[in-house]
């Protein structure tokens, strides 16, 4: 069956650009990203990759590794790097998957050869602390990603993991956001002592509690 929300993210030992990783192992404590790419040396994804490097410190700023993978070998990988620093100004230090044989691709359905016959779409996974999948996007190989849109997301996935809350359409950090419906006033009341703004019963909006 197809890998829902909530599921445990499956476990394996795979090769990668910076030597053998254990996933489960190798996330440790904190937040992942498992991400999938049709081909080395090819456009949008050498733009994809790069800009992925570029956005390093903001995922360590929220305790969150990343990982890529496509079905390409590791020889590959390690060349596609160097064009990769050159094009695009990044080279990712964050470690690629070499996965030939689709071992990883089939474990989290990241091939859809009705797409696109053998090779890896552009499949996003976020992983919480506890290993269970929190995320799931999947992007046609000819649209590259908005990288920038899966911050947002997992901003949004930290904060409401830690309060009481939902986050509105379009929501960025520092927005007010919205007490969850299965809050009761009363209970409310207790975590969110200041008050809020009702603009409907089920529609309740506080300032952002991290912020
Ligand atoms: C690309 O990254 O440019 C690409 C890869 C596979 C199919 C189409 C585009």
């Amino acid at each position: 069956m197809a890998l829902q929300l909530g599921d445990i993210a499956p476990d394996f030992t795979a090769e990668t650009t910076q030597g053998t990783i254990r996933f489960h192992e190798w996330i440790g404590d904190g937040w992942a990203i498992l991400f999938s790419h049709p081909k080395d040396f090819t456009p949008v994804c050498t733009t994809e990759l790069g800009y992925m490097a570029s956005l390093a410190p903001e995922f360590a700023r929220r305790n969150c590794k990343v990982l890529g993978l496509s079905v390409d070998p590791l020889t590959d990988h390690e060349r596609w790097l160097d064009d990769i620093e050159e094009t695009q100004g990044h080279r990712p230090g964050y470690p690629l998957i070499a996965d030939p044989e689709r071992t990883v691709a089939n474990l989290y359905g990241m091939v859809h050869p009705k797409a696109l016959d053998t090779l890896t779409v552009r499949s996003v996974f976020v992983i919480g602390p506890d290993k269970t999948i929190k995320l799931m996007i999947t992007y046609p190989a000819s649209t590259g990603r908005d990288f920038d849109e899966i911050l947002r997301v997992l901003d949004s996935l930290q904060l409401t993991a830690r309060h009481k809350v939902a986050t509105p359409v379009n929501w960025r950090r520092g927005n007010d956001v919205i007490i969850v419906p299965a809050l009761g006033d009363d209970e409310a009341r207790a975590l969110f002592p200041n008050g809020w703004s009702t603009v409907k019963p089920y529609l309740r909006v506080v300032p952002d509690p991290s912020a």
